[in-house]
């Protein structure tokens, strides 16, 4: 049975594996919220790798073809190797994680053996006094730059770049960061700013637009727009009309995808949840838990993906943003 609601097919599966990360983005973990007792979830709370997989084999049968690991930051999950190579086991599936790089010189390499096949780095600037203000971390780009290094040397490719934009504090490092990895085979994407959560006090004025990301870089480095690779593609692409690569824009704010959405999320306690933005999500680890076949995980799934009417995006006004949606760090991005 593959799902297939509104033309938006359940395609890939996000699995956020810990809502704990050593990062504290203030777009995503603002510290005034996420400091020292903020209550992050227990062990025991979380799903463990073989109800992951059990689950995620389920999501393959209902169509996901990709899988992604996030978080929080999901190097910071103890063994996670031992979940990847869990899951690269699954047939016909494109595995891949999103780190904010921190941990990846040392980690590439088993990720690479254990079946990893590819990475997304999360990094907003190239300067370490708007890296240091922006993720609030206490140590420079160059740790970033070392795991991409490591990432690209053992084989985890094609390796996305994305650079969340927010504006007064890194657009200076737009067209710096375009620079740096033009011609390196990395695609660097460049995000709108999101109300995801209700903590980070997002403000509209806050979101630096794709068009100006596009015209400020367009000014000085040129650029043709590029066809989509597939239905469904989060980013927008365009490549430097000297032949040098592509880059890529994810508008959510200013030009909403919600018609194309195609993933399922899994948060780390075993929720799923049909949007970026929900409010709630289905327990499914009480399901698995109180012992429910393969057949009966997907019956529910099925169901609630069925009914899904969710365009978060596509609604999105002044009465929306202060809900009480679940964290980006806590379902993954
Ligand atoms: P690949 O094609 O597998 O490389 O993945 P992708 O292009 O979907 O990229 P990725 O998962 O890294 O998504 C990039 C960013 O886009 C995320 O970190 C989010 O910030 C944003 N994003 C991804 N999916 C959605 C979505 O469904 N809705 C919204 N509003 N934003 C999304
Ligand atoms: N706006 C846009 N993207 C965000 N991310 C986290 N918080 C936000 C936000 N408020 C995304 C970034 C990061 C990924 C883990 O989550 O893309 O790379
Ligand atoms: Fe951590 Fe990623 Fe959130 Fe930054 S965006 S706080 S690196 S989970
Ligand atoms: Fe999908 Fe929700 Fe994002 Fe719309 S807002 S694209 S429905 S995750």
């Amino acid at each position: 049975m593959l799902l297939d609601t509104l033309n938006r097919s359940l395609r890939d599966l996000r699995i956020s594996v810990t809502d704990r990360c050593n990062f504290r983005c203030v777009y995503c973990m603002p510290k005034e919220v996420f400091g020292g007792d903020f209550q992050f979830l227990e062990r025991e709370q979380l799903l463990t790798f073989e109800e992951i997989t059990r689950l995620a084999r389920v999501f393959v049968t209902l169509g996901a073809e990709k899988i992604r690991l996030t978080g929080g930051e999901p190097l910071v999950r103890r063994n996670l190797e031992r979940l990847i190579a869990m899951l690269s086991s699954i047939p016909g599936v494109d595995l891949t994680l999103t780190t904010n790089g921190s941990l990846l010189a040392q980690q590439a390499q088993a990720l690479k053996d254990a079946g990893l096949q590819r990475v997304t780095v999360s990094l907003d600037s190239l300067d370490d006094a708007a890296f240091k203000a922006m993720n609030d971390v206490d140590f420079p780009v160059a740790k970033v730059l070392a795991g991409i290094a490591a990432a690209a040397a053992v084989g985890l490719a094609p390796i996305k770049i994305n650079m969340v934009v927010k504006r007064g504090m890194n657009e200076h490092s737009i067209v710096p960061m375009a620079r740096h990895f033009k011609g390196t085979g990395h695609i660097l994407r460049f995000i709108e700013y999101m109300d995801v959560g209700h903590t980070n006090g997002w403000r509209l004025d806050d979101v630096v637009s794709a068009a100006e990301i596009i015209s400020l870089l367009d000014a000085e480095l040129p650029l043709e727009p590029v066809a989509p690779n597939y239905r469904g593609e989060v980013a927008n692409l365009w490549r430097y009309s000297d032949g040098s690569g592509e880059i890529g824009v994810i508008a959510s704010v200013t030009q909403a995808f919600c018609r194309d959405c195609t993933p399922a999320r899994l948060s780390p306690e075993g929720s799923l949840y049909t949007c970026l933005f929900g409010l709630s999500g289905f327990d499914l680890r009480a399901r698995v838990r109180d012992g429910a076949s393969d057949e009966e995980l997907a019956r529910a799934i099925g169901r609630v993906w069925q009914v899904r009417g969710d365009r978060y995006s596509e609604i999105r006004s002044a009465a929306t943003v202060h809900l009480t949606k679940v964290e980006i760090s806590h379902i993954g991005g």
